[in-house]
């Protein structure tokens, strides 16, 4: 088969916010180090500013209000029936705040994907920064996850970790943390482009290898 003919890996990544994370897989993909694409970018906010992100690099967006529908199961299934036409192989969730319903997960087991600003199992749910400067946390960082129907809880796949310092406060935290997720992100894209990430019953595997509970180790 030539080159030509092999088609890059396909990503839907979903958003709810400013979208800094799908940026970074964009310009990840722009330089040839994360041999994918994005097919689709789905928000359940309008104005998610990462939308005019996907409108600037020319790919299909979709905005599914989720306050239109009667149930969180109704939302689900509609982002379902708007993703399938686009043939997600794997879907990325990049800031997208919303709680998933068993609908969706179990559609996608196995192929949905979740960064959070945490050292999971630490600090699921919302505030992380401030958590862990709360509890005196020498240490915080990003993780990066299979999503399971446990919010914030499915197996992990990488972790990327940071000294926290004298002064640091929330908004310092957050921003270093986000430095580390937007190289993260886009090396465990790669890993779902080459095949050689997976999730069965055993858990996460890389190169058919299973992986730390805590998930690959970013030094
Ligand atoms: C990221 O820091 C991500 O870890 C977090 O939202 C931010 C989105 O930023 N996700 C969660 O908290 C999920 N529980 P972005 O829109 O600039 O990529």
């Amino acid at each position: 088969m030539s080159e030509s003919t092999i088609s890059p890996h396909r990503l839907a990544v979903l958003i709810s916010g400013s979208g800094t994370n799908l940026q970074a897989i964009l310009d990840a993909i722009a330089s040839g180090s994360l041999q994918a694409q994005v097919a689709v970018v789905l928000s359940n906010k309008a104005d998610a500013g990462g939308l005019e992100r996907a409108r600037q690099a020319g790919i299909p967006t979709e905005v599914l209000d989720h306050r239109q529908f009667d149930s969180r199961e109704a939302f689900d299934q509609a982002m379902i029936d708007a993703l399938t036409p686009y043939q997600p192989e794997t879907v990325v969730l990049a800031g997208f705040m919303r709680i998933l319903s068993p609908v969706f997960v179990r559609h996608y087991t196995g192929q949905l994907i979740n960064i959070h600003p945490s050292l999971l199992p630490k600090y699921r749910g919302l505030h992380t920064h401030a958590r862990a400067l709360e509890a005196g946390d020498s240490e915080h960082g990003c993780s990066i996850h299979f999503v399971t129907e446990e919010l914030d809880g499915g197996p992990l796949i990488a972790q990327a970790r940071l000294e926290i310092v004298a002064n640091d406060n929330p908004d310092s935290l957050s921003n270093r943390v986000q430095i580390r997720e937007h190289q993260l992100y886009p090396l465990v894209l790669q890993w779902r482009a080459e095949q050689r990430l997976t999730l069965d019953e055993q858990g996460v595997k890389l190169d058919g290898e299973a992986l730390p509970e805590q998930g690959y180790q970013v030094p």
